[in-house]
């Protein structure tokens, strides 16, 4: 089974190099999410990791909880140099690191569901989830993933963990160490290129990674109303297209469920 004891805050810091400017572990925080947000003058690829969260904050106004050093817990903040409105694409090139970082670390099957939750395992459950939040000019993203959480430790029986899906002995400063590179290169690249998705390779590794696209989906949008149809795919500033009967629909914010898998 994964240890749980802490995150080792030097050598995350050695191994992130000067990429990350400041980097921090704490044992408690109310909310990784909440305290960046709260630090205005927090420079540029700030990271705060936390071993428990007492007010974990989820999508869609949901909590978030993981047992003490049963997952990583951590939120960067960063202060993009693209234009506002393809700052949508934040969310989803989390998404894409962390599912880069976790694959090739772990080697767990995996898959994105629109925006950014992380699938895992032979079922494709629910191992992590990502919650960004926007200041200003500033862009906090959190990443909850279940790394040894046990099936009874889990928010929810749908859920899953890396452990539950196959990697039981997983080095959790390792893994920190693997997201937060992919984090910092994705960002670096979109940045590069203005914000362009397309232009990075961004827009293209999300779709590869993305099992919601092709999908058959019911989407539970923000006002309770629900839509159904088939994704079939990503504008330029990350919301997810559905064909429904009535036409085609823009979803920017909503709780997707897949009906009919694509893959
Ligand atoms: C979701 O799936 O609803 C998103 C969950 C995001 C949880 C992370 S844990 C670190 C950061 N701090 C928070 O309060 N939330 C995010």
């Amino acid at each position: 089974m994964s240890d749980r004891s802490g995150v080792d805050a030097e050598r995350l810091r050695r191994e992130l190099g000067d990429r990350w400017a400041r980097v921090t572990v704490v044992e408690e925080s109310p909310s990784t999410n909440a305290v960046l947000l709260e630090d205005s003058s927090a420079p540029d690829r700030t990271v705060l990791l936390a071993e428990l969260q007492t007010a974990g904050r989820g999508r869609l106004d949901r909590t978030w909880t993981s047992p003490r050093g049963a997952g990583l817990t951590l939120s960067v903040l960063l202060r993009p140099p693209v234009p506002l409105p393809v700052w949508g694409w934040l969310p989803l090139l989390a998404g894409v690191a962390l599912h880069e970082a976790v694959v090739s670390a772990t080697g767990v099957p995996a898959g994105l569901k629109w925006p950014n939750d992380l699938l895992a395992g032979p079922e494709l459950r629910k191992a992590a989830g990502i919650l960004a939040q926007s200041s200003g000019d500033v862009a906090v993203i959190g990443i909850g993933l279940n790394v040894s959480t046990t099936a009874d430790e889990l928010p929810v029986p749908t859920a899953t963990s890396l452990a539950l899906a196959g990697a039981d002995e997983v080095d959790r400063t390792e893994l920190a160490v693997a997201i937060l590179r992919r984090l910092d290169a994705r960002a670096a690249q979109w940045a590069d290129v203005g914000g362009d998705a397309e232009a990075c390779g961004l827009a293209a590794a999300y779709r590869d990674a993305c099992r919601t696209l092709g999908s058959d989906v019911r989407v539970t949008l923000g006002d309770g109303d629900a839509l159904e149809g088939r994704a079939v795919g990503i504008d330029g500033t990350g919301r997810l297209l559905v064909r429904t009967a009535a036409g085609e629909r823009t979803v920017g914010a909503g709780d997707v469920e897949h009906v009919r898998a694509s893959r």
